[in-house]
């Protein structure tokens, strides 16, 4: 028999809080560290020399804070997180208090899965082409391989995720990317490169975009395995092409650099610049007492787990089913161990993963 997470009942008092006007974060992204294997042209983090790690006991100061706020699912990121020897022991906390996730390059994951795969309900894999065109934009050669193999020792152990990102080097591959995650029985997330002042601008040009976008749409409408719903189609075309902005409510998730400091309002605006440590405030009182109206028509990026959280409505009965019963069953069903994993677009599965 399933045992529920202190999470469920976060989530009610977080709903009703909601319905009450108050806002909370649901969703926490946290980069274990900046530094990485690879050298990918669209990613900053690589980059960056200003990486100051917590120690364990300080990563345990920052679950216990964001579960304080209201946080239910918690993605962990870098750099690459499989590079820190500690991630195992880290999992295992964040396992006991929240839904998790990671997202990985994959370089390291056939040798580090035993250790994190029992505290993980969802793992991304990142794979942004195939063959050669993946390994050109890591910057490193193998890199394709090496995932893969991943993707295929990971698949049977938990439930495993390509996160595939859009740039404008391998639009002509992102068709491509959804065959090999149906043929490896895995489920697909995508983001598309936003331009950080200190990458490679790499975002894709809006007009060869759009028939990407659309083709990706009409795929997960036939059932290919990818997570975003129709409605995350929907709302880029809507934004980007039509005139029709979506309403983007950042507040839903909340992001922590390597040092414990929350980044306001997104990583994005902020470029994963964090102000104060997350133990140091009341989140709760901070979320309300900041002032998010400007965003709110920001529309300049597509993250999913930005969008995606933004889109749902507890009003909306299509939404409730999909996000919150549909994933409620399947995590019953898979915590009893008696379902596959399945690429529905439940809350648990929107990463706060990503970038
Ligand atoms: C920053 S990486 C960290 C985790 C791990 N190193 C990996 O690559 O999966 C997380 C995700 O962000 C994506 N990403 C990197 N640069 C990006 C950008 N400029 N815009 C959008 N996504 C980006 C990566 O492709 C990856 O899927
Ligand atoms: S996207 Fe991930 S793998 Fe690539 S450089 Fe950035 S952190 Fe490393
Ligand atoms: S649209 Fe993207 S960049 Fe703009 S506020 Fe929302 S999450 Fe941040």
């Amino acid at each position: 028999m399933a045992v529920l997470k202190p999470v469920v009942l976060r989530s009610l008092q977080r709903t009703l809080r909601g319905l009450g006007g108050e806002k909370a974060p649901v969703l926490a992204g946290h980069k274990l560290l900046y530094r990485c294997n690879l050298e990918c042209k669209m990613c900053p983090f690589w980059r960056r020399e200003d990486e100051e790690l917590l120690s364990v006991a300080d990563e345990i100061r920052v679950m216990d804070s964001l579960a304080a706020a209201g946080v239910s699912f918690l993605g962990f990121e870098g750099g690459e997180p499989l590079l820190r020897r500690d991630v195992g022991t880290i999992l295992r906390e964040a396992h006991a208090r929240f839904h998790t996730s990671l997202v990985t390059n994959g370089w390291l994951l056939e040798h580090r899965l035993r250790e994190i795969a029992p505290s993980l309900d969802l793992l991304f894999v990142s794979l942004d082409g195939i063959g050669e065109r993946h390994d050109q934009l890591r910057g490193i050669p193998r890199s394709f391989e090496r995932a893969v193999a991943g993707i295929r020792a990971s698949r049977d152990e938990v439930p495993t995720v390509i996160s595939h990102t859009v740039t404008k080097d391998n639009l002509d591959h992102s068709e491509r990317v959804v065959a090999l995650a149906e043929e490896l029985g895995v489920g697909m997330t995508l983001q598309i490169a936003y331009d950080y002042r200190t990458a490679d601008p790499m975002s894709p040009e809006r007009a060869a975009l759009r028939p990407v976008i659309e083709r990706l749409r009409d795929l997960r409408r036939d059932g290919a395995p990818i997570l975003e719903s129709p409605e995350y189609f929907d709302a880029i075309l809507g934004s980007w092409y039509e005139g029709r902005p979506w309403r983007c409510k950042p507040w839903l998730t909340i992001n922590v650099d390597p040092s414990g400091r929350i980044v306001l309002p997104c990583y994005v605006l902020q470029e994963y610049q964090g102000s104060t440590p997350v133990w140091e405030v009341d989140v709760r009182k901070l979320w309300n007492e900041f002032d998010w109206s400007s965003y709110e028509s920001c529309n300049r990026c597509a993250l999913a787990c930005y969008l995606e959280p933004s889109l749902f409505r507890w009003t909306d009965f299509a939404s409730v089913r999909e996000r919150v019963i549909d994933g409620a069953v399947h995590y019953l069903r898979r915590t009893a161990r008696t379902a596959p994993p399945r690429a529905t677009t439940p809350l648990v599965q929107i990463e706060a993963a990503h970038p």
